[in-house]
């Protein structure tokens, strides 16, 4: 299999300055302190994190409920230990079926212990641009049936990605094996003001020596769904994206927001 990252306890990772933004304990002093920095430059971090878990919480159990999806395959799946979207499927219909996909090697160590026990689930070490490995996978292959409808997530990851590893053609790649009336979820970080957005990507280039890609514009997330149907209420900060609670709302991030939505891929022509 491909592309898992060693355990370097000297360089932050994206995945565990993540768990301490939403207040997890799976990560270490070189994260935290990276945290730290970005709070520095980018005062509402912690409430990105937040809206960006909420609003995963809300389009599964959109998916689960009312489309009545029962696979999901979770690319970039990251180490939160609750909520996660297999329980949130599996409350509809235990019979769910999650495929995770990460490739920081502490993901997969949690990951692998909190679903040993969960034979409708898997966590593949992977790198999610490898789409032909993943879909090649024996746990995929016996997960997954893409003759039938399945929700691809790409939740808070591609700003993970440079423009290098070209995150469009990745989501189109991933399109063309998903069978017509699937979902798609994409949302990444933007930010409409290039100082923001250079200083955080500069920030976060550095602190995980060049494993990160970038924070883009709406204009580029926008275009990241010219194939698919976009689902009410459209695109938009996750945060106003079919929000359940005011209180919740009202803990919007400033500098930058996480902007997506969700769509649908169309009948086969
Ligand atoms: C900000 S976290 C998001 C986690 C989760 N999707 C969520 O929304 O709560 C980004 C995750 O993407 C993972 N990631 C980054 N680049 C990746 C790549 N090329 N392949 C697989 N996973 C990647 C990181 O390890 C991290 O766990």
């Amino acid at each position: 299999m491909t592309e898992q990252k060693r355990v370097d306890l000297s360089v932050p990772s994206a995945a565990r300055m993540y768990d301490w933004l939403l207040g997890g304990s799976n990560n270490y002093a070189v994260d935290q302190a990276a945290g730290e920095q970005l709070l520095e430059v980018a005062p509402t971090s912690r409430e990105i994190a937040l809206q960006n878990r909420w609003f995963l919480e809300r389009v599964v159990r959109a998916l689960a409920k009312e489309h009545h999806i029962k696979q999901f395959i979770d690319f970039g799946s990251g180490l939160p230990t609750q909520r996660n979207v297999h329980q949130i499927a599996q409350e509809d219909d235990p019979g769910a079926r999650v495929v995770y996909i990460d490739n920081d090697p502490v993901v997969l160590a949690l990951g692998q212990s909190l679903l040993a026990e969960n034979e409708n689930t898997a966590i593949l070490a992977a790198d999610m641009t490898d789409t032909d490995t993943i879909f090649a996978h024996d746990d995929v292959v016996r997960l997954i049936d893409l003759e039938e409808p399945v929700a691809a997530l790409f939740v808070s990851v591609l700003h993970c990605l440079p423009d290098s590893a070209d995150p469009k053609a990745m989501v189109d790649r991933v399109i063309d094996r998903l069978a017509p009336g699937s979902f798609v979820v994409l949302c990444q970080l933007v930010s409409e003001d290039a100082e923001v957005r250079d200083a955080v990507t500069k920030l976060m280039s550095e602190q995980t020596h060049d494993n990160w890609g970038r924070v883009r514009q709406k204009s580029d997330v926008d275009e990241l769904f010219d194939r698919l149907i976009v689902q009410e209420p459209g695109l938009r900060d996750v945060t106003d994206w079919r929000p359940t609670s005011e209180l919740q709302q009202r803990q919007r991030s400033i500098e930058w927001t996480e902007y997506g939505g969700l769509g649908q891929v169309p009948p086969r022509r």
